[in-house]
């Protein structure tokens, strides 16, 4: 298979097919991921909730991050796959950032990266550019920001939030990001501002008019939180759909094992071993058995 190019993200906008995008934090997931035909892959820094159990994104450290996407990159063979930058990798300064975004390139092997915000984020984003390093805008609902935005909360529901967000989205696509994520904003606002680019939009809560979508891998499959009865319910947002639930079959299949084990139906002979028999019967008569299981 033929791996994707940036390029070919433009051409899908140009020739109205979607874009599909999920994010992946190792390689497993990624190989799946590419295997069922994903057209990028994120290496997003919801990996701080979704893997490290922090309750935002500020947390997880650049390090964290590299060691997920050179984890994705072993298992990503068509797909794109970009990393998010994560906070503190871009707040410095430009030549911070742009070191920072170079180590994404180099260890990890990355097509882009992604960073969060427009505005005073708007020199950062064009200085990595013009390093050379491809760069994914994401406006809207930015996880790293949602203290400063009231909280994990739709952005861009009022006429000048709105106008804001279209500023925004034309103010990235001058400075020559290659695709906008948009996340939590109502659909005529994205609406609005993928036809107003020629870059393409990838919509997270922000309806089915953008060019493309992502989903976390966690919650497109139900791995979010343990099951009802099990405590520790996660909460999944209105806007994702979830297409298997596989949290509770995990459980259920860990169970089955805890009672084989405790049975002792778990390893049965098919997973076991054998020698040939003059070999064990001249083991055992010169080690007689003490205090055998049997
Ligand atoms: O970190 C992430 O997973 C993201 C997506 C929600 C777009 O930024």
């Amino acid at each position: 298979m033929m791996k994707l190019s940036l390029a070919d993200l433009t051409a899908l906008k140009q020739q109205h097919q979607r874009i599909s995008m999920v994010t992946a934090y190792d390689a497993p997931s990624a190989r799946f991921a590419d295997a069922a035909g994903i057209d990028a892959i994120l290496v997003g820094d919801s990996a701080a909730m979704t893997i490290f159990g922090y309750d935002q994104t500020k947390a997880i450290t650049l390090d964290d991050m590299l060691l997920l996407a050179r984890a994705a990159r072993r298992g990503t063979s068509r797909a794109l796959l970009i990393a998010d930058m994560p906070f503190g990798s871009v707040q410095v300064s430009d030549e911070v950032t742009v070191a920072n975004a170079i180590r994404f390139v180099k260890d990890a092997g990355v097509d882009a990266v992604k960073i969060e915000g427009a505005g005073p984020m708007l020199r950062r984003i064009r200085a990595v550019i013009d390093a050379g390093i491809p760069v994914l805008g994401h406006i809207g609902l930015t996880p790293q920001s949602a203290d400063q935005l009231g909280g994990f909360k739709p952005q861009g529901r009022t006429a000048a939030t709105a106008h804001r967000l279209l500023d925004d989205a034309q103010a990235l696509e001058r400075v020559g990001c290659v695709a906008i994520v948009l996340e939590a904003m109502p659909e005529p606002v994205a609406a609005r501002i993928t036809s107003a680019l020629t870059i393409p939009t990838i919509g997270i809560g922000a309806g089915a008019r953008c060019d493309g979508q992502v989903l976390v891998w966690h919650d497109l499959l139900g791995l979010g939180g343990v099951p009802e009865g099990h405590g520790n319910r996660v909460r999944v947002p209105k806007f994702v759909k979830q297409y298997a639930a596989l949290g509770p079959q995990i459980v259920k299949a860990l169970e089955s094992y805890i009672a084989d084990v405790q049975a002792g139906r778990f390893p049965s002979a098919e997973h076991t071993y054998s020698m040939p028999d003059d070999e064990r019967e001249r083991f055992e008569a010169d080690v007689p058995p003490s205090r055998e299981r049997r």
